[in-house]
């Protein structure tokens, strides 16, 4: 597990790609150090023409084999098998199931990072793979209620009466119009005033809590995972979220400057489990947005594995136009375009996901 006090920051000790400096505050010259690849046979490719090795292990391996099944020799034979693998037609639940009910809490203070895409995208692929899976839409923008195709309109029944009305989940929660075992408590546009109503409210930090308790409790005890996908500050609905989990869940862009601010978030963590949650930890974190063409991509990556270690999955999700395309048909990926690689590298994610939660 991830060292969580770290890192200490201070303003002007920004290194390079905008990691703060650890022990010398100051700027840091020269090119960026990439240390040594210590990855388990990770090296970023293009999924589609590298070579496949002779069985697959990693989850890069299994992504190559799923976008070229052997037995589909043009390209769209190759989607279609890729897509079946992830749509699992037949049902069948090939991953682990957790140990106990798993609660995450999607979270990064920076906008644009690939939270509501992952979390849309994980939801669906644990669901199309044997889980129960409750998605909670906490940001405002409604986005996640948007990609997993719950209507959102000012007025729906929301997370906002939820948290300031004290309606059950179960009064509020859309069942997913592609799949069945895929719920959302969706967002909508007066949630932006929640956070500022959220002060005066009793008990105002942990109405998450308590609502996500009596939904597991009763209606939802079926449920195996709850997604929270946060809005982008660290205001009372995020801390909502950190209270209401376990686990937090950071996506990172493979961007410059993607990793300023995490002090901040990493800093916000360690005071709630501090002070009013201590069970919370930085149980995963997801590369998103991963451009294969680019140096920096690679750099960030390695940045930040060097840093957070195992907590950093094996797959890294690619950049990819269908990523980007699917919320507008009310979708996650997953389900617009199974076969495509943004939709086999959240399957593949989720898959890790499932089996790091299994062996806890
Ligand atoms: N892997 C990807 N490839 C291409 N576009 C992506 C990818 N992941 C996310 N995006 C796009 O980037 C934007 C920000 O992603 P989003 O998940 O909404 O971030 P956040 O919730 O952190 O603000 C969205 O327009 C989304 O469609
Ligand atoms: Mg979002």
């Amino acid at each position: 597990m991830t060292d969580l006090g770290w890192p200490h920051t201070t303003p002007d000790s920004a290194g390079p790609l905008g990691w703060p400096g650890r022990d010398k505050p100051g700027p840091v010259p020269g090119p960026v150090p990439v240390p040594e690849p210590s990855l388990p046979d990770y090296r970023p490719v293009d999924l589609a023409t590298d070579p496949l090795p002779p069985a697959p292990s990693e989850p890069v391996d299994r992504i190559r084999q799923a976008l070229r099944d052997e037995s589909a020799d043009t390209p769209i034979g190759q989607a279609a098998a890729a897509a079946v693998r992830v749509m699992n037609p037949s049902g069948s639940h090939d991953f682990p199931k957790p140990a106990r009910r798993r609660i995450l809490t999607v979270a990064n203070q920076k906008g644009g990072v690939g939270k509501t895409t992952s979390t849309v995208n994980l939801a669906a692929a644990l669901a199309l793979h044997g889980a129960t899976v409750l998605v909670i839409d906490l940001d405002p923008q409604g986005n996640a209620s948007t990609g997993l195709g719950a209507p959102h309109s000012s007025g729906t029944p929301s997370i906002y009466e939820v948290l300031l009305d004290n309606v059950p989940i179960a009064d509020v929660v859309q069942t997913s119009p592609d799949i069945p075992s895929l719920r959302t408590v969706p967002a909508t546009i007066d949630l932006a005033g929640a956070e500022i109503e959220l002060v005066s409210v009793v008990a105002r930090e942990s109405r998450l809590q308590r609502a996500i308790a009596a939904y597991v409790d009763g209606p939802g005890s079926d449920v195996d995972f709850v997604l929270v996908d946060c809005p982008p500050s660290l205001g009372l609905l995020t801390l909502n979220a950190m209270v209401a989990t376990e686990e937090v869940l950071i996506p990172i862009q493979c961007e410059y400057y993607a990793l300023e601010g995490l002090g901040q978030l990493l800093k916000t963590i360690e005071l709630v489990k501090a002070n009013l949650n201590p069970r919370l930890a930085v149980s995963t974190i997801l590369l998103t947005m991963y451009d294969a063409r680019t140096r920096l991509a690679d750099q960030v990556a390695a940045e930040v594995r060097s840093h957070f270690g195992d907590t950093v999955l094996t797959t890294m999700i690619p950049r990819s136009v269908r990523v980007s395309e699917a919320p507008g048909y009310g979708q996650s990926v997953v389900t617009y375009d199974p076969g495509s690689r943004g939709s086999v590298a959240y399957l593949e994610a989720a898959r890790e996901i499932a089996v790091r939660g299994a062996s806890i």
